[in-house]
């Protein structure tokens, strides 16, 4: 009998143990008969907003109509229109920035924590940004206190994306509670998912979220008057019961994907892969497992055949697609296009067990001879 493949991700597995919990939550909701915002929409904005110290969190259709909006909600403050983002960042946090009408400024980022260089941005920062988004890609934490220091400087607002490290803390206090406001996604695969998509916006500015409410549904949550008009960026009733549902156990992934991450981090010293940095003042929330390796497709096609699947984050650089052709170029991004050429995600998912992981660092010692 063959080895089970070793997946990177198997969410089916993941929800196994909690599924009467998250059938009762659908039941439930298919009883009561409300499908759009309500009651468990506002009891999941309550838990949010607590989890990150803030005064509002305000539950959305995905983790991109998150940073929309609130990058909209603070162009209704301000003239500004530039936003300075990291070059290694998933295309959804682009076409927010595109989407509420504001101009991108790419910022490289940083070699073994893969998030914006702070002294890269502090050179980008300048009177017309009107925010920086800190990407805490990976679930890796951004330097909060420096890029906080530079938006006070220049006026500008900081804008967390959390989308991949909710649950991870910046000197003991949880990402999402150090900018401005915070983007959070619920999508699938984030350390809490829904089953389908689902995000949130959380802040403790009382006109972004009046602002962001509006916006959620057209631009009134009364049916008018309405002063502007969005469009429909509602969460669904359905997926703020399971994400309650999974509220309890969400936490105790993140400790197992660290746990791996860091299992990896003590064994794969020196084999010729670049590993990501860990720094004093952040505890992560592992998302991806970020390995660099010179040969990557050889590598991943090796380890493939050996049954176990990896992922990449990513293989491109945004500020070099097509939409943005001849604006900028490569060479600004070292650091994301080596990422973008060299990155493999190796699997730290909850539902590994460590002798696992131990079996993908055992068979990637013995391809890089090592073992
Ligand atoms: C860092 C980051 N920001 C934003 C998003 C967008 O979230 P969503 O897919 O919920 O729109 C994602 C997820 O894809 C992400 O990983």
């Amino acid at each position: 009998m063959s080895t089970p493949p070793i997946l990177y991700e198997d969410l089916s597995q993941l929800h196994e143990p909690i599924q009467p919990l998250i059938e009762e939550a659908f039941r439930k909701s298919i009883k009561k008969g409300q499908f759009i915002l309500g009651e468990e929409v506002e009891a999941f904005e309550q838990k949010l907003s607590e989890s990150t110290y803030r005064d509002y969190a305000i539950g959305l259709s995905s983790g991109t109509a998150a940073l929309t909006l609130l990058l909209k909600a603070m162009k209704e403050q301000n003239d500004r229109r530039m936003v300075v983002l990291p070059a290694m960042v998933c295309m959804p946090v682009v076409a927010a920035v595109v989407e509420a009408g504001c101009e991108p400024i790419f910022v490289d980022v940083s070699f073994g924590r893969y998030t914006i260089d702070p002294d890269l941005a502090d050179a980008a920062m300048n009177d017309k940004v009107l925010a920086l988004i800190a990407v805490h890609l990976y679930g890796h934490v951004c330097e909060l206190d420096r890029l906080k220091l530079l938006c006070e400087r220049d006026g500008a607002y900081l804008l967390e994306d959390c989308a991949q490290a909710q649950g991870a803390l910046w000197k003991g206090k949880p990402v999402g509670s150090f900018g401005d406001a915070a983007a959070f996604s619920f999508y699938p695969t984030k350390h809490l998912g829904a089953l389908g998509d689902a995000g949130a916006a959380v802040t403790s500015n009382s006109e972004w979220a009046e602002y962001i409410k509006k916006a959620r549904e057209y631009g009134s949550f009364t049916r008018g008057p309405y002063s502007f008009l969005t469009g429909n960026y509602r969460m669904d009733t359905i997926q703020a019961a399971i994400l309650l549902a999974k509220w309890p156990y969400w936490m105790e992934w993140v400790e197992k994907r660290n746990t791996h991450a860091r299992l990896y981090l003590d064994q794969l010293i020196e084999i010729g892969l670049e590993l990501p940095k860990k720094v004093v003042e952040a505890k992560d929330a592992q998302h991806v497992f970020p390995v660099l390796s010179s040969n990557r497709n050889r590598l991943t096609q090796q380890l493939l055949e050996l049954g176990i699947e990896t992922a990449q984050h990513y293989s491109y650089v945004s500020a070099l697609q097509p939409v943005f052709k001849g604006k900028f170029i490569s060479k600004d991004y070292p650091v994301a296009c080596k990422v973008a050429n060299e990155q493999i995600s190796l699997t730290c998912s909850a539902v590994h067990k460590q002798e696992t992981i131990e079996k993908v660092i055992k068979h990637l010692k013995v391809i890089l001879n090592f073992g």
